[in-house]
C-alpha cells in the first residue's frame, strides 16, 4: 500500500519534472526561432531597401541630368511658365533623393550598420565647417546664422556624424524660420558638451513636441504648409546621437522659438 503510494507520488512528480522540461525546450526553440526568424526578415528588408534605392537612384540622377540640361539648353528661350515647370522638376529630382537617402539611413540605423568612428577631438571645427555650409541658405531667407563662442574641451563622438546632425538641426531652424536669427551656442553640463541651435522661429506646440521625434512626423498648420520635406530628419538625428551615447533635447515656445540641444559624452 505504502509502495503504491510512494510510487504514484514519484511517477506524478516525475510527470510534472518532464512536462516542465518539455515546456522549457520548447519556448527556447520558439525563442531561436524567432530570433533566426526575424533576423532573417531584416536582412531580406535591408537587401530590398539597399536594392530598391540603387534602382531608384540611377534613373533619378538621369532625370536630374537631363533637367538642367534642358534648362541650359534652352536658357533665355523659354518663358516664365515653362521654366517654373523646369524649376519645379529638379525640386522634385532632389526631394526624392533626399527621400531615398533617408529611407536607406533609417535601414542602416535600425540594423545597427551604420559604421560610426568614434574619436576624441575638439568639437570647434565642425561646429564652424557646418555653419559655414548653411550660411548660403540662412542668407538666401535674410536670416543672421551665427556660432557663439565654444569652449576648449574634448569630446568622445564621430566628426562626420556631429556634422550631420549640426546640419539636420540647422537645416530645420532655417526652415521653420521667417525672420530673426539662428545661433549656435555650446556650453559644458556635468559630464556632457551640450551644443543647442536657437532659432527665433514658429515654434512648436506642447502637443506636437511629444510626438516631434518619431518617424515620418510633421506639423500641419499653416506655417509649416509650405515647406518640404519628409519627417525623418529628427529621427534620424536623435538615432545618430544616441549611437554615440547622447541624445537631442527639444525646447520650444510657439510663435517666439525652439531651441534643439544635442547632448555627447565629454572625453
Ligand atoms: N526648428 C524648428 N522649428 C519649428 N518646427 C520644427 C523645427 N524643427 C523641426 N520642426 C518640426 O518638426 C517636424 C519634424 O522635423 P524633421 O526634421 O524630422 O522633418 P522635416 O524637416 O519635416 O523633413 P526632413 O526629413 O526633410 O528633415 C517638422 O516637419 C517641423 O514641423
Ligand atoms: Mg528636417
Amino acid at each position: 500500500m505504502l509502495e503504491n503510494g510512494i510510487f504514484y507520488f514519484a511517477k506524478t512528480k516525475m510527470k510534472r519534472l518532464i512536462s516542465r522540461i518539455i515546456a522549457t525546450i520548447k519556448n527556447r526553440m520558439l525563442r531561436i526561432l524567432n530570433f533566426y526568424g526575424i533576423r532573417e526578415m531584416d536582412k531580406m528588408k535591408d537587401n530590398f531597401i539597399s536594392l530598391a534605392s540603387h534602382e531608384l537612384r540611377s534613373p533619378l540622377t538621369a532625370i536630374k541630368g537631363y533637367v538642367e540640361l534642358l534648362g541650359e539648353h534652352n536658357e533665355g528661350k523659354l518663358d516664365e511658365e515653362s521654366q517654373k515647370y523646369l524649376r519645379n522638376m529638379g525640386i522634385s529630382v532632389d526631394r526624392l533623393n533626399a527621400l531615398i537617402n533617408d529611407i536607406l539611413e533609417i535601414s542602416k540605423l535600425e540594423g545597427n550598420r551604420i559604421p560610426f568612428k568614434i574619436s576624441i577631438f575638439n568639437p570647434k571645427e565642425i561646429i564652424h565647417k557646418s555653419v559655414d555650409e548653411m550660411k548660403f541658405q540662412a542668407k538666401k531667407k535674410n536670416l543672421s546664422l551665427a556660432c557663439l563662442p565654444c569652449p576648449d574641451i574634448q569630446i568622445r563622438a564621430d566628426r562626420k556624424r556631429l556634422g550631420q546632425i549640426l546640419v539636420n538641426l540647422i537645416g530645420n531652424a532655417i526652415k521653420y524660420t521667417e525672420q530673426g536669427k539662428i545661433e549656435i551656442k555650446t556650453e559644458v553640463k556635468g559630464e556632457e558638451l551640450l551644443i543647442s541651435v536657437n532659432d527665433t522661429g514658429i515654434g512648436i506646440s506642447e502637443e506636437n513636441l511629444a510626438n516631434l521625434f518619431q518617424k515620418f512626423y510633421r506639423i500641419k498648420n499653416d506655417k509649416t504648409r509650405s515647406v518640404s520635406g519628409t519627417g525623418l530628419g529628427l529621427w534620424i538625428a536623435r538615432g545618430l546621437s544616441k549611437k554615440m551615447d547622447g541624445d537631442i533635447t527639444v525646447e520650444s515656445t510657439e510663435g517666439i522659438g525652439s531651441q534643439f540641444t544635442i547632448h555627447l559624452p565629454l572625453a
